[in-house]
């Protein structure tokens, strides 16, 4: 039994181990060659992104050179890097100054940066991460509307909840009285846009561009003529992240509603629906449909986009779009993925849709003061 163990194999035999040695060579040298390949891709964008977030915290050079983080730094930039990750036309700027996105943040006037002195100095003498989760606590999230003065009690309603779950928010004034929102305590810290008869989507196009609100991790862009007696934003954003709704809507009460759709209509006792189904007459809905407006679908009323499908949605808007009509059935493709899966309908967290003639529907811009049905 012992010799046997080194015993040539037979010619045949030999030949088919060098075969299989030949094609094992050759997937681990592809495999390396794809490795070595990626790595270089990568290593040409890490420094800028490593100098973005040392930009965001504000760090110092000195305080990087201690940390050896600097020299990591200069060694492994290359003239690629330059080339290939800078923003077009900030290539006469100094590396580490280039502020890519921006916030809708408000400033004091008289911005001593002592706060920001002070949170920097526990960055660099506490855990850097616990630290940076400091910097970087105030809203994450965005209510973006376009309104008119004559909805004003209603908005008023909306946007005190979500002032109060730390959302920033952001009123587009398609009718030019920015003033009458004045008295409203909350007034102040919201942003004003103003331009007349302008719809949320040309608001939104102009100043909702991924790079200005990166900071948001999900954006309401809501109508004005929508009650929200049973939603609770924080709540809505629990439920949306963990069931990984990249585009969602609250479900619509349908005993008060102006509803359009069934697949939007609020089902009590559920969390969350995806599809509906209607198994009798013309437009079926069952187990085996896969698009609009059975599964994977929202309305354009009260819709919450992720940061990743609002970047892909926001190049989706065209500049001549006005009503947005027929974009719903189109936002599949910024699901990030499946959109029978990531666009959903939340009916925990549920809203009223009053279906008022605010701007430029069949009656638009007849809006009387409004009158609530059932009140
Ligand atoms: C805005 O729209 C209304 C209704 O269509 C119209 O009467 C008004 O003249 C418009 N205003 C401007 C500045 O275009």
């Amino acid at each position: 039994m012992a010799g046997q163990g080194l015993a040539l194999p037979e010619p045949k035999n030999r030949l088919l181990l060098w075969s299989v040695l030949v094609v094992v060579s050759l997937i681990s040298g592809a495999y390396f060659v794809g490795n070595a390949f990626f790595a270089n891709e990568y290593k040409q964008c890490l420094p800028l992104a490593i100098d973005l977030t040392i930009h965001k915290l504000g760090l110092s050079d000195k305080r990087l050179a201690r940390w050896g983080l600097i020299h990591t730094i200069s060694n492994s930039e290359s003239n690629a890097c330059k080339r290939q990750c800078l923003p077009f036309g900030t290539e006469a700027l100094p590396e580490g100054i280039i502020a890519r996105t921006s916030n809708l943040e408000m400033r004091p006037l008289w911005d001593s940066g002592k706060d920001h002195q002070k949170i920097l100095s526990n960055v660099l003498e506490e855990n850097l991460e616990i630290s940076s989760k400091r910097i970087l606590k105030r809203p994450l999230n965005l209510l973006a509307m376009a309104v008119g003065l004559k909805q004003k009690e209603i908005v008023s309603k909306i946007v005190e909840k979500f002032l109060s779950s730390e959302f920033v928010v952001m009123l587009f004034h398609y009718d030019g009285f920015v003033d009458g929102w004045k008295s409203l305590a909350w007034s102040k810290h919201a942003i004003h846009v103003s331009a007349i008869n302008q719809t949320k989507w040309w608001f939104a196009k102009r100043f909702l561009h991924p790079d200005i609100i990166a900071e948001y991790n999900y954006i309401f862009l809501w109508d004005e003529d929508l009650l929200v007696d049973n939603f609770d934003p924080k709540r809505y954003l629990s439920i949306v992240k963990e069931e990984g709704l990249e585009i969602s809507q609250p479900a619509l009460d349908p005993t008060k509603s102006e509803v359009h759709h069934p697949l939007t209509v609020h089902k009590a006792g559920s969390k969350v629906h995806r599809r509906y189904y209607k198994l009798r007459g013309s437009g079926r809905c069952d187990d085996n449909s896969i698009a609009p407006p059975c599964i994977g679908w929202v309305e354009m009323m009260a819709p919450v986009f992720s940061k990743k499908s609002w970047q892909c949605v926001w190049h989706l808007i065209q500049n001549d779009l006005i009503h947005a009509w027929g974009l719903d059935r189109q936002l599949g493709y910024c699901a990030q993925g499946d959109r029978m899966k990531n666009v959903g309908v939340v009916d925990s967290e549920y809203i009223v849709h009053l279906g008022l003639p605010t701007l430029g529907g069949p009656n638009g811009n007849e809006a009387s003061t409004i009158r609530l049905p059932w009140r």
